[in-house]
């Protein structure tokens, strides 16, 4: 095991946190770029191990440009992939072959012959002989010289899945019922996506010379930190990687937030105490002794490696009250404000009394997942709230959902067979296996997603002159892993927030991997309030970034919480329940996944507990906030 230098006993594998993952690819293209060329220099070739998934998209993209705008060749590239799903036709369009054509192979000058990618369609009899022959064909090339790996939320590599051995080779696996369900939203439901695939093994992959770990977004940041400090087991196969001599875990800042240096740098090394991270070990402080703040003593933060902090900033007392005032000052029950009273320590300012509120969500049902109870607060309390959904979210439609939808309606209503509903239902039962969805399907699917906000905002208050779908082309004329923003997306949101003109806007996506939907809405919202910041309203605009997924943010990054009594609590799981489109589509015999509502129930509900035990309040479920400044 070799230490990373800069972190002693922390890390076990040299990583590096970059500002995003469109930096580090580029690091890491330099470095392939430098092997092709040298290897193509002397007419040799160059072996790679490559991954699909999210992860490696911005790879492939940078490979791509370099290919086209500076004559990078591939002519003598031999790849290897990690992995295939089993059983899948290669047509599929889930397929791990028909993404690595889409995402790299069909724009580079790779011959065919020299790429690599294990068979999810031959016969289970065959299998065993066919993972020989990848093992074999490695070997006969002299090894990977580089291997490109992304990590699962289970610490898979490739799909070595948690009980992988360390000398595994390629084989056919079983993948675990949590991979199964991250990948539901590409085969539009789990009960799609297969339950086996062939994998190169542990050991096919610990041959390789060089390792490369990527992982962008902060759905990864668990299992990173597992995978970096925790002790080697098959219980986190990636953890093996800490016994290899020349791997490097390139992540972003998002995916870096529960290593030790980034969540308690205290216990490395001298800490310049910020506030958050005073808050931070604070809070975290009460949490692991199980002790309200208000009743820490000197001997707790002696104990728990925080003897520095109250040196600098005790006696424990007084930092006990201090940071109990900041965690009760984010709580309020007045999300625009509170009219007519002095609000230097609430989170949100009272004037205007009224305000006028955008909440940008990037797609169906994300918005009320983050913020149903507040939403409906915020009407209440007479604000003027607009919800515009930046995309349709029409891919995540399955066409069972779509061809039932449209039948309801032709028989419901003798339909005119040129109306959109009866082509796009003929249409759908003309699909052919695998083909993508033509753009009057792709409309009917916009409509039933639309409905569904429609009927979930109803519930949370909101009236549907009051709800916008921008349909942003980047993803209307796009597809999943290959959106591309251009300046018309940016475009359409500059004139809502010049209409609007809002007070405060509520958006997401920050902290997600960049080739997501959210994340794109994200940098569509960032560069569309480039160069709104000279205008009169945008000073006196206030932006707030809810979390959309299920696993709240830590307590130090909360700058506002917002209460859900249980009645406004089971309000918004009917305003989620309408997304009937987005829950399973079958009831998963084998699998104890909880439906999306369940999940963010439990999460608001975690929220309140982790208040409730520092020693405030007792609610029932917190919606949570932060703060987001434009100029950072
Ligand atoms: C893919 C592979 C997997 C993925 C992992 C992360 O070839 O081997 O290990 O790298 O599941 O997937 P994404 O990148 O989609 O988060």
């Amino acid at each position: 095991m070799k230490n990373n230098k800069n972190f002693g006993e922390w890390e076990r594998i040299p990583t590096e946190i970059f500002a995003d993952a469109d930096t580090a690819v580029q690091s890491l293209a330099n470095e392939i770029e430098e092997l092709v060329r040298i290897r193509n220099q002397v007419s040799e070739k160059t072996v790679l191990g490559l991954a699909t998934g999210s992860t490696p998209v911005p790879l492939y993209k940078e490979l791509i440009r370099r290919h086209k705008e500076e004559g990078l060749s591939f002519k003598n590239v031999v790849t290897f992939n990690l992995d295939e799903y089993y059983p899948i036709v290669p047509e599929h369009p889930e397929s791990y072959h028909c993404f690595m054509r889409q995402q790299l192979f069909d724009h580079i000058d790779i011959p065919a012959e020299n790429i690599h990618i294990p068979d999810g369609n031959c016969d289970r009899e065959e299998v065993l002989q066919m993972c020989q022959n990848y093992e074999e064909a490695i070997k006969a090339v002299g090894g990977l010289d580089i291997q490109i790996l992304g990590i699962g939320r289970t610490g898979h590599i490739g799909f070595n899945e948690p009980g992988s051995s360390l000398s595994s080779q390629t084989r056919l696996v079983t993948l675990d019922s949590l991979t199964r369900s991250d990948a539901a939203k590409d085969f539009l439901g789990e009960y799609n996506v297969p339950r086996h695939a062939i994998t190169m093994g542990v050991g096919t992959i610990m041959n390789a010379r060089k390792i490369y770990l990527l992982a962008w977004g902060r759905a990864k940041a668990e299992i990173l930190k597992q995978t970096i400090e925790e002790s080697p087991s098959d219980t986190i196969p990636a953890s093996f990687l800490q016994n290899h001599s020349d791997t490097r875990i390139w992540i972003d800042g998002a995916a870096a937030s529960e290593l030790t240096r980034r969540k308690s740098p205290w216990l490395i090394s001298f800490t310049d105490w910020t506030p958050r991270l005073v808050r931070s070990a604070v809070t975290d402080l009460s949490l692991k002794t199980k002790k309200p703040l208000l009743k820490l003593v000197e001997k707790d933060y002696q104990e728990n490696g925080l003897a520095d902090l109250i040196t600098e900033k005790g006696p424990a007392y007084s930092l006990n009250i201090r940071i109990f005032n900041e965690m009760q000052h984010t709580i309020t029950g007045w999300p625009g404000g509170k009219p007519k009273v002095e609000d230097t320590h609430r989170p949100e300012r009272a004037q205007p009394e009224q305000k006028r509120v955008v909440i940008l969500s990037p797609e169906p049902s994300e918005d009320v997942r983050a913020m149903g109870a507040t939403i409906n607060r915020l009407i209440s309390q007479k604000h003027d709230v607009t919800v515009a959904y930046l995309t349709s979210g029409s891919l995540g439609v399955p066409d069972e959902e779509a061809i039932r939808g449209s039948e309801l309606i032709i028989d419901a209503i003798n339909l005119d067979e040129s109306s959109l509903v009866a082509v796009a239902h003929k249409k759908l039962l003309d699909k052919k296996a695998f083909e993508p969805d033509c753009q009057e399907i792709r409309k009917l699917k916009a409509t039933i997603r639309k409905n569904e906000a429609r009927a979930a905002l109803k519930l949370c208050g909101v009236k549907n002159g009051n709800i916008q779908f921008l349909d942003l082309p980047f993803y209307e004329k796009g597809k999943y892993r290959q959106f591309n923003i251009t300046e018309s997306d940016m475009k359409r949101l500059r004139i809502l927030l010049m209409q609007k003109q809002p007070h405060q806007v509520f958006f997401t996506g920050a902290f997600a991997d960049p080739s997501s939907v959210p994340s794109k809405a994200f940098q569509v919202m960032k560069q569309a309030i480039l160069g709104l910041e000279s205008e009169e309203w945008f000073k006196d605009c206030w932006f707030w970034q809810f979390n959309a997924s299920n696993k709240e943010w830590e307590l130090p990054q909360i700058d506002m919480v917002v209460p859900c009594s249980p009645d406004e609590l089971s309000k918004k799981v009917q305003a989620m329940y309408q997304h009937r489109s987005q829950m399973q589509q079958l009831p998963l015999v084998d699998s104890n996944r909880k439906e999306i509502w369940e999940l963010i129930q439990e999460k608001n509900r975690n929220t309140a507990n982790r208040y409730d035990l520092l020693g405030m309040a007792e609610y029932e479920a917190l919606e949570c906030f932060r703060r987001w400044y434009p100029s950072t």
